[in-house]
């Protein structure tokens, strides 16, 4: 056994040093034994942890699995031991599903402990499976119904995977009232109030964004966001002279003919909305830059567009925004929506059919004018209707808020 802990130690960096090492003592006894799982299980999460290999990871992970298949045979503190690990290193890796077998084991082992049924339930919902994260919640409520977070989870399934809006609003009701506990999440309080906007429910869902913003999860009722840096400054709508995005703003304005040109020409690649924001009508969008980066070929097919929006680095360097063209036929509906960062300012430059459309951003209605721009924060709640006749065209350029430090706009992680 010394012998074998020596390898570990000396030969921890090489796979084949560790097949070497385990080849040279007692093998077969060794690997059947819980204690020689365990340590090759730890040489190979060292290994792929030093050397930033997935490949050797993915191998840990198999071998902690292995090693928890004993499970009868480890303690409670050993079995905890390994799982927190394993599932530690199975988040790490991003395969969300290979969680499962641990938290079975758990939940048989702690059948009294809700939490390990939550976690699995959040596994399977970081593994976009919300069919199996269902299952497991229905059981979980059978046994605890009030559980607050097996409620405010179910709430959040029902309306983003069933869209049973009526529901959803029972269940994060349920979870949110009161004292919230360990359900006081500011996602939550965001789909109990996005579900009672859906349903039009509006003095409600007022009420839960003002709690929201009074328990810190919103910068206020009518900004929502929840990916926010607390002290830039926030209005709903933004004079371009009080930014340092006016040349930007007038050198769209004074290309617009040529970025409506190249807007019309590239119909084909426009693609329908599908965060089911469209309330009535239809509504499509055309990406160009996306997290900063440009899609390719699309400054191809508008270059100059791009050449503009290149001259503005917060706008083509703008890693939580779009660069975008957006159209809407007459008769659409975008319902009241924020959106995810107070990061970033929207700038729209009015490009075709203008008349009688209207975007309301928190609680003033503004109108795009046929090359003009607009800028305002869609971290507000905003909402649009095309009320006119034809086609309406904007082009939309986000760009970092101008209080970020050029430190933050670097490290932010893209949105
Ligand atoms: C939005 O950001 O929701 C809208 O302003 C988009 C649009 O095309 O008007
Ligand atoms: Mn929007």
């Amino acid at each position: 056994m010394e012998c074998f802990v020596d390898c570990v130690i000396v030969f921890v960096l090489t796979e084949g040093a560790w097949s070497a090492c385990v080849s040279r003592v007692s093998v077969a006894s060794l690997e059947r034994s819980g204690r020689a799982k365990w340590l090759k299980a730890r040489a190979l999460d060292s290994s792929a942890e030093a050397a930033r290999d997935n490949r050797m990871l993915s191998k840990a992970i198999t071998a902690y699995l292995d090693l928890l298949k004993m499970n009868e045979g480890l303690s409670d503190e050993k079995l905890l031991e390994v799982a927190r690990r394993t599932i530690d290193r199975i988040n790490f890796r991003g395969v969300y599903l290979n969680a499962e077998p641990v938290y079975r084991l758990l939940i048989r082992r702690f059948p009294d402990d809700v939490h390990y049924r939550n976690n699995l339930t959040v596994s399977f919902l970081m593994a976009n499976r919300a069919d199996l994260a269902d299952e497991v919640l229905r059981e979980t409520l059978r046994l605890w119904p009030n559980d607050r977070v097996a409620l405010a989870h179910h709430g959040f399934v029902l309306k983003n995977h069933y869209n049973k809006l009526e529901e959803a609003v029972q269940a994060l009701k349920k979870a949110l009232d009161g004292d919230a506990g360990q359900a006081n999440e500011p996602r939550f309080y965001y789909h109990l109030g996005d579900a009672l906007l859906l349903l039009g429910r509006f003095d409600e869902a007022e009420e839960i964004h003002k709690r929201g913003a009074e328990l810190g999860h919103f910068l206020s009722p009518s900004q929502r966001s929840l990916y926010n840096v607390p002290r830039l400054r926030s209005k709903p709508w933004w004079r371009v002279e009080d930014t340092p995005y006016e040349k930007l703003a007038r050198a769209l304005e004074a290309s617009w003919r040529e970025i409506l040109k190249e807007g019309e020409a590239a119909k084909t690649l426009y693609e329908k909305e599908k965060e089911g924001l469209k309330e009535r009508g239809e509504w499509s969008q055309m990406d160009i830059m996306v997290r900063g980066r440009e899609i390719p070929g699309r400054c191809a097919r508008a270059p100059v567009t791009c050449s503009v929006v290149k001259t503005e680095m917060a706008a083509s360097g703008c890693k939580r925004g779009q660069v975008k063209f957006s159209m809407m036929a007459a008769g659409t509906h975008v319902r009241p929506h924020v959106g995810p960062t107070n990061c970033r300012l929207r700038m729209h430059l009015g490009l075709s059919n203008t008349k009688n459309t209207y975007i309301r951003v928190d609680k003033e209605v503004r109108q795009w004018q046929l090359g003009k721009t607009l800028l305002f924060d869609d971290s507000f709640e905003h909402e649009v209707w095309h009320n006119g006749t034809g086609t309406r065209l904007v082009l939309i350029v986000d760009v970092w808020h101008p209080d970020l430090t050029p430190a933050e706009k670097r490290q932010l992680p893209p949105i």
